[in-house]
């Protein structure tokens, strides 16, 4: 079976699950920009063996370099087992269970960060996935419930005692959603309770700051989520050293590949979609990005989308001549 302890230390930084942006031409872009092995965005395990024509479309197989981790989110082995072994068959190397998920309507069915409050029945679970699978099972967890039961390191060791064999710790709680600073010692706590890989994750932005989490907290590898939306370079080392220009040059044939591979891969009204919040995501941040965000939605091609977003370079050389101009006294 397939080393996690081995695949970590060659994967030391890597792309986040983020539902509704990871899918197969991200972690490709993410991939070839150098993230270690990528995790699809969360699959409903109840609508994956219900054959629900969208989930199956998250289930798709990709042609990625490394590893391929498929999510499920679910609340019990009759539905996350046989869903685990569709998705093995289909070509997951990995399965990962969601157990971080916060959104209501997902909790409340007892799934994502619900399967941290029972932590007895998801044992069960996960001792039956474990039994039933001959693929790396893992799971990615936060801090707790809530700030009255912060139990990651009692959750981590009962899935370590079953046989799970990596481990991602979003240390925020459920009720903290995505407020606050994640709280790094709690990763640091996971490490030191486990002798399975402990992947660290939260506010990282950067692979200093990644390397920062690895030190600070002893991790063996590190996740990156809203940071690289807009941002897939980030993996890059290269990135940073390059003059302005090649690093701009870089940029944009990072954007080219990526709506390309949205092309190729995604039937087209998903494509369209998709091409529009990629750009935005890419357009975040920058000079005029809010007016330029609504004019991207109203485009009704990926060409016109296209167009809109490479204005944004012409948004920016107006406003950079107007600093210039100021800064030189114009
Ligand atoms: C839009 C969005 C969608 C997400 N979807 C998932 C998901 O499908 N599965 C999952 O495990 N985590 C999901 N997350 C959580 C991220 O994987 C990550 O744990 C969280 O964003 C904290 O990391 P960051 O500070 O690097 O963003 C999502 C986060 C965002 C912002």
């Amino acid at each position: 079976m397939l080393s996690m302890q081995d695949l970590l230390a060659a994967s030391p930084v890597r792309l986040a699950p983020m539902a509704a942006f990871t899918n197969g031409p991200f972690r490709i872009i993410a991939e070839r920009c150098g993230s270690g092995f990528t995790t699809s965005e969360e699959i409903d395990a109840d609508a994956l063996i219900r054959d629900n024509a969208r989930t199956e479309l998250l289930a798709q197989q990709y042609p990625l370099r490394q590893p391929v981790a498929m999510q499920l989110l679910g609340s019990s082995a009759e539905t996350l087992v046989p869903a685990a072994l569709r998705l093995v068959e289909a070509g997951a190397d990995i399965i990962d269970i969601n157990m971080g998920c916060p959104v209501p309507k997902v909790v409340r069915k007892g799934k994502g960060a619900a399967l941290m409050r029972d932590v007895g029945a998801t044992a069960r679970i996960l001792a039956a996935l474990r039994a039933a699978l001959d693929v790396p099972l893992t799971i990615k967890i936060r801090g707790g419930w809530d700030d009255h039961t912060l139990n990651a390191v009692e959750v981590a060791r009962m899935a370590r005692n079953v046989g799970v064999d990596a481990i991602t710790v979003h240390p925020r709680s459920r009720s903290q959603r995505y407020a606050g600073r994640a709280p790094w010692d709690v990763i640091a706590d996971v490490v030191a309770a486990v002798d399975i890989p402990v992947t660290g994750n939260g506010d990282v932005t950067s692979l200093a700051d990644a390397r920062r989490m690895m030190a600070e907290t002893g991790c063996a590898a590190v996740m990156v989520g809203r940071a690289a939306l807009g941002r897939p370079w980030l993996f890059d080392p290269e990135h940073a050293t390059l003059a302005p220009e090649a690093r701009a040059q870089l940029e944009r044939q990072v954007v080219a590949d990526h709506l390309a591979l949205i092309e190729e891969h995604l039937p087209p009204k998903e494509a369209l979609i998709q091409a529009k919040k990629q750009l935005a995501a890419y357009a975040a941040g920058g000079p005029g990005a809010r007016a330029l965000r609504g004019e991207l939605f109203a485009a009704p091609t990926i060409g016109a989308a296209r167009a809109i977003y490479e204005r944004r370079g012409a948004i920016a050389d107006e406003s950079r001549t107007e600093r210039d101009g100021v800064a030189a006294g114009a």
